[in-house]
């Protein structure tokens, strides 16, 4: 019998050849902000995914803040990612980049002028960002204005043309793990008082004018959304996650998207402090009865995992990270039940070279 994990799926407009998605990985490899061929080489060899969604990618110099992580809002980084996109689609893949603006976990050093990074509001968290000088505390973050916001909106909308320009085949909007989207949605980043701030409808504004903005200009069937309701990452809580994020996706639910990612679990990280979030009785089935369209379903799924989800018809599709930073041919080989590559070093998961990122072997034979 064939498994359930290798049957195609159609996610909005895009035709996968099986359901096992590479979920997004930082992994902080362009030091210009350019993608390289070495990310192209990567992504290349991981196109026996289903679909590959890219590492995080800001739409801005002000949506950046971290270390060596690509953007996609200049001619030259739209000419790198093209590069990578012709480098998947000749092997046979298929490759969304996921849009991201990283709000108050930034620093001023990224910042135009040295100026404050952006939030919602003026609340710093007790975060730390990598710069040159080391993992250093984030700078004080200053609030949007509310005559500002349209044009954050429109950053996104602008990096998701340049995504289609640079031939990508859709665009997943960044909404989870405490980046800026998410410091709008939960109460403990977002004090606004106006209507960005408040009430949870409020405080899913933004989250849903960047979602119309994106499907307006890409159209709803290559635009997807990442969001994880049942995590805190960077310091970024909600007081009652449970009407926040069944109000989020049931707004979602009316916009017709190529998937809705759903990030379920998290590994704790010392890094991001990645955290589980406290429930109130709202799980992944919540999630399914609110939202009819495809579901992708993260977090810790393996082989077994994934084809019990798939076979129940738990999901569309399941998205792996992880395993794909060492086991480039994951596919392939859960297809005949063959092992994965050993874990590579610690060290090499952010920044560096080539080693330890396109020198993991696919299967022989
Ligand atoms: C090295 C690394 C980098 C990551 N970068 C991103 C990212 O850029 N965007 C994102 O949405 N999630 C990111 N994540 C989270 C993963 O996409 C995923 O949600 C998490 O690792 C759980 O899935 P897994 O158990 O299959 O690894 C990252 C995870 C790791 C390990």
């Amino acid at each position: 019998m064939t498994l359930a994990m290798l049957h195609p799926v159609r996610l909005g407009a895009i035709e996968l050849k099986n359901r096992i998605l590479m979920a997004p990985m930082t992994r902080a490899r362009a030091p210009s902000r350019v993608p390289t061929p070495s990310m192209a080489e990567y992504y290349r060899q991981r196109a026996g995914a289903g679909l590959i969604i890219t590492e995080a990618t800001q739409i801005s110099q002000q949506g950046t803040g971290t270390l060596a992580t690509p953007g996609i809002h200049t001619a030259e980084q739209i000419a790198g990612w093209r590069a990578v996109t012709e480098a998947v689609h000749g092997a046979g893949g298929r490759i969304i980049c996921q849009i991201w603006h990283c709000g108050r976990v930034s620093h001023t050093v990224f910042q135009k002028d040295g100026e404050a990074p952006v939030a919602p509001s003026a609340v710093r968290g007790s975060i730390r960002t990598f710069t040159t000088e080391g993992f250093v505390p984030t700078s004080q973050p200053r609030a949007l204005g509310l005559d500002e916001i349209p044009g954050v909106v429109d950053d996104f909308r602008q990096a998701a043309r340049n995504a289609l320009d640079a031939g990508f085949d859709g665009v997943q909007i960044h909404g989870a793990n405490g980046y800026l989207i998410d410091q709008f949605l939960r109460d403990g980043v977002n004090q606004r008082s106006d209507a960005y701030g408040g009430s949870v409808e409020n405080r899913c504004r933004f989250l849903l004018e960047v979602t119309d903005a994106v499907v307006g200009e890409v159209g709803a069937e290559r635009t997807s959304v990442r969001l994880s309701p049942f995590s805190t990452t960077w310091d970024c809580h909600d007081s009652q996650p449970a009407p926040l994020y069944q109000h989020a996706i049931a707004q979602l639910d009316q916009r017709g998207l190529a998937f809705l990612e759903i990030v379920e679990s998290v590994y704790e990280s010392s890094v991001s402090g990645s955290a589980p979030q406290r429930q109130d009785g709202f799980g992944t089935d919540d999630v399914r009865s609110a939202y009819r369209g495809p579901l992708v379903l993260n977090g810790g799924y393996d082989r077994d995992r994934s084809e019990a989800v798939l076979a129940a018809g738990g999901a569309a599709a399941v998205s792996i990270a992880r395993p794909y930073m060492f086991t480039p041919d994951l596919v392939e080989r859960f297809a005949v039940g063959a092992p994965l590559n050993p874990p590579g070093e610690d060290a090499a998961v952010y920044g560096g070279g080539d080693a330890g990122y396109i020198d993991f072997p696919a299967m022989q034979g």
